[in-house]
């Protein structure tokens, strides 16, 4: 299987702040790969690289085969490529249906644009019975799942999720990954996926990369990596202050 996504040696400033560096970074067709770090460690900046929303000032992005450094967020998604964003960004005041249609826009005119709406409830029949409630009156792990949902409208090939587990019950994050493991499953999405702790994910990726500081501190298969020590020691790193110690990244 080729790398539907190739990340070559990348770095993004904020002004002074450097927020990556030296990142590079594969994710092969059909792969669940998953980003961990603390709080600050530049996970949502690399999934904005990828997404366009921010320039990095080195390196290469390659998606396929196309570079997409550069290119403005539009274009980068309508090459296949969606991003669910942190604190999911969903419409409150607006129902469920309008949220979904508004996720649809970008490919506004597509003949087939009724029949992905129709394929999407039957992705997500919860959504289904609450398409006429506002977005704002859904658990969050509905208002989760509207954000996946709306993401997909598009029929992307690489679903980007920024931080999905965020303010959820252990049982819904785990309903939350079965969505998405499905999407995989039947659609043959490739997923990247961010998350501040490896706890209920591991079992679910493929593969992790640990950044910390704005770099690559580990990478390896979820299976070698299952008892917690390497990430641990990555996530903190050496001389990490006792303080931290208990702490499950
Ligand atoms: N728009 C921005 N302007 C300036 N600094 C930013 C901006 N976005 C993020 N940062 C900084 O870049 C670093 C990485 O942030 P971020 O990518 O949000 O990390 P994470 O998603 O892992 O919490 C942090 O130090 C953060 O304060
Ligand atoms: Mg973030």
């Amino acid at each position: 299987m080729g790398a539907l996504l190739t990340i070559d040696d990348v770095h993004v400033r904020y002004g002074d702040l450097v927020a990556l560096r030296d990142v590079s970074l594969t994710v092969a067709q059909g792969e669940v790969v998953c980003v961990i770090g603390p709080n600050g460690a530049g996970k949502s900046t690399l999934l904005a690289a990828v997404a366009g929303g921010v320039t990095p000032w080195r390196g290469s992005i390659r998606f396929g085969d196309t570079e997409v450094v550069g290119l403005r967020p539009e274009v980068v998604a309508r090459q296949g490529l969606s991003l669910v964003p942190e604190g999911r960004h969903i419409f409150g005041t607006l129902t469920v249906d309008e949220n979904l249609r508004i996720g649809g826009f970008i490919h506004k005119g597509r003949a087939d644009a009724k029949a992905d709406y129709e394929r999407l409830l039957e992705l997500f029949p919860r959504l289904r019975e609450r398409l006429n409630f506002p977005a704002g009156r859904l658990s969050g792990g509905e208002q989760q799942m509207l954000a996946v949902a709306r993401a997909v409208m598009t029929r992307p090939r690489l679903l980007l999720v920024d931080e999905p587990s965020l303010g959820l019950a252990p049982r819904i994050v785990d309903q939350i990954y079965e969505i998405l493991l499905d999407l995989r499953q039947r659609e043959g999405l490739t997923l990247v996926i961010n998350e501040q702790s490896s706890n209920r994910i591991l079992k679910h990726a493929d593969r992790i990369y640990v950044l910390r500081g704005g770099r690559i501190q580990l990478e390896g298969r979820a299976a070698d990596l299952a008892d917690g020590e390497a990430i641990r020691s990555a996530y903190f790193g050496f001389g990490s202050p006792a303080t931290l110690e208990g702490v499950t990244p």
